[in-house]
């Protein structure tokens, strides 16, 4: 089968279009025809073996975490499950799993989520590592309404997912974003709009209740300038190192480093699933490409400057 393949770490040099052998489903899995999967930071990140004490080193391998399509075959001990059952989910591709930026991917039933049959394939493959990781910050802060919250990088993946649950939940929400994407984030909510290359919102005087650094580069030194005494910092980074700084941090200080990670919570995607099927939360897909050209959706993670989510369409 074709596969978007790293033959090793490093840069876009190392990944092409190659092929791979064809997946059979082990005990308790399913290989999926996979009908659309979107680019997530987390796939350069593991390409550039940014996470190599953890990801492994078979090579060649296929990149990609979220995954939409159809199951195609059973593994033994799979009940509940049907080939032609639309499914939607995420592989843990960073601990070595199969990728999904491939025509199909063996994956185990408990990644499995039934795609609600009103979601396009492509709206179903931005959600799992995107919107769970949104979700998941938004649950760590608690009550929402009424508080000032601001983005950093609040039209990205991450980002354009935390600003409409955010403004659904009634928070006040300042989008940090550059100048191209500035009426996306208004029409998604946000109240107020800064350009991050002409203005560094931690030197001026406004603060903010919550900060979620959707871009996840911003120090919770330079952020916690802008919080509010009480004040919620929220980072997407969740290294251990991250984790240990928040249960130090957070002993010292009533400002709290809280840390976002994607779960796969059956009440987290159902929620989800609610906000995107009654419209409250509009996936924002800034382009789909076949997966021949999934070398471009790569260049334009990397490079940035998207509308929300990249999907690849094999
Ligand atoms: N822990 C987890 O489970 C988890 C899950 C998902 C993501 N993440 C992490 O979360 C981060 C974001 O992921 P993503 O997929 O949302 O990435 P993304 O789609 O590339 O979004 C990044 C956003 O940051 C903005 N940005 C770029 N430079 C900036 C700057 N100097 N100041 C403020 N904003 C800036 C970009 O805006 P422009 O494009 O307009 O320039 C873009 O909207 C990554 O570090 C990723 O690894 C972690």
């Amino acid at each position: 089968m074709k596969a978007y393949l790293a033959e090793r770490y490093g840069g876009p040099e190392v990944m092409h279009l190659g092929e791979l052998p064809e997946p059979v489903a082990s005990k308790g899995e399913v290989v999926v025809t996979v009908r659309a999967s979107s680019v997530n930071a987390v796939d350069w990140k593991i390409r550039a073996g940014q996470l190599r004490f953890i990801s492994g080193s078979k090579f060649p391998r296929a990149l990609g975490t979220d995954f939409a399509g159809v199951i195609h075959s059973l593994g033994e001990g799979v009940r509940d499950w049907a080939v032609g059952d639309e499914v939607y989910g995420f592989t843990v591709t960073a601990t070595g799993s199969p990728g999904t930026h491939a025509e199909r991917v063996a994956v185990p039933v408990t990644a499995l989520r039934r795609k609600p049959a009103s979601m396009t394939f492509e709206q179903a493959a931005t959600l799992p590592v995107a919107a769970l990781t949104a979700l998941h910050g938004m649950r760590v802060c608690g009550v929402l309404a009424g508080k000032s919250l601001l983005i950093n990088g609040a039209t990205g993946g991450v980002g354009h997912f935390v600003l409409q649950i955010a403004k659904a939940r009634g928070a006040h929400v300042t989008a940090v974003c550059s100048a191209r994407n500035a009426a996306l984030a208004t029409q998604l909510g946000a109240t107020e709009v800064i350009d991050y290359r002409t203005q560094d919102f931690t030197t001026g005087s406004n603060r903010y209740d919550i900060i979620y650094d959707a871009h996840g580069y911003l120090k919770f030194g330079k952020a916690r300038r802008v919080l509010n005494p009480k004040g919620q910092y929220v980072t997407p980074l969740g290294l251990p190192t991250v984790y240990l700084r928040s249960l130090v941090q957070n002993l010292f200080t009533s400002q709290r480093l809280l840390v976002a990670n994607v779960r796969s919570e059956p009440q987290d995607y159902t929620e989800l699933e609610t906000l995107v099927t009654s419209g409250v939360v509009r996936p924002v897909i800034d382009r789909v490409l076949p997966l021949a050209q999934a070398g471009e959706a790569f260049a334009a993670s990397e490079r940035g400057g998207l509308a929300g989510k990249i999907v690849i369409a094999p």
